[in-house]
């Protein structure tokens, strides 16, 4: 059972075909560096492009760097104001002539790391946090998804969460691990204090390098990488597209 699933994002918007049953791509992941400036029109055109190369007509899945209800999208952290408002799902549908499922994309990838990665069989508070461009958050409790949550957005010494403690923000500023881990730890130990989880799941570009700043957290709650790496977004839209999680 093949979706195609996409993960549109702040600096690329990448898909591949899914397989749903295993969990895993059947394709290599196919992207496009979102351009710039992140308007709809544009990313929309874009991500048609990636469906494009696929020869795709069927249900796709797509996880978006936003609120999204309905398949609208409510915020703009790190994408164009004009985004605010707009059905995306409905512009996705029209510029790919298939169904679309539109959905936040720490909320995907969580999806897919609770039924086949780090999160597999694990009750309780599991809390995934997607580092990249932003910090995106995906809450569970007992496996069942809290959706939208944006925790990547708390204030820490006046300031946006995700704007301190990004992986965006380290590379940008072209920190080390080592200088750019204690304010990621800081970070770690404010949400585990107002949320108390039972396990916290790091994916997102920083996933691929968790041995490097591992050994910086001081965090007392259980924290692994995530397992699916960046592909838990393209993994996860698609089996919620093939489900259609009502949410
Ligand atoms: C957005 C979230 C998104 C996260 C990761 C944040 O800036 O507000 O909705 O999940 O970035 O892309």
């Amino acid at each position: 059972m093949q979706v195609l699933g996409l993960d549109i994002g702040g600096s690329g918007i990448k898909g591949a075909l899914v397989d749903v049953v295993e969990g895993a791509l059947v394709t290599p992941r196919y992207r496009i560096p979102t351009p710039s400036p992140a308007t709809p029109e544009a990313m929309v055109e874009t991500a048609a492009l990636v469906v494009q190369h696929f020869g795709w007509r069927g249900p796709i899945g797509c996880g978006f760097p936003a609120v999204t209800k309905g398949g609208i999208v409510l915020t703009a952290a790190n994408i164009s104001p004009r985004w605010i408002g707009v059905n995306g799902q409905q512009m996705l549908e029209q510029a790919t002539g298939s169904p679309v499922l539109l959905l936040n994309d720490a909320d995907v990838a969580g999806i897919a790391e609770m039924r086949f990665g780090a999160g597999r069989g694990r009750n309780g508070l599991v809390l995934m946090l997607t580092v990249g461009t932003g910090i995106g958050t995906a809450l569970f409790l007992d496996g069942k998804l809290v959706p939208n949550t944006e925790l990547g957005h708390i204030e820490i010494r006046g300031r946006d969460a995700e704007r301190r403690a990004s992986d965006g923000t380290r590379e940008r500023k072209g920190w080390s691990y080592a200088t750019w881990a204690p304010r990621f730890d800081e970070y770690l130990q404010r949400i585990s204090a107002l949320l108390w989880p039972d396990l916290i799941i790091i994916g997102g570009g920083a996933s691929r390098d968790f041995e490097k700043f591992a050994r910086f957290l001081t965090i007392r709650v259980e924290v692994e990488p995530a397992q699916l790496r960046n592909e838990a977004g393209i993994i996860g839209a698609a089996i919620a597209a093939h489900e259609q999680v009502a949410l």
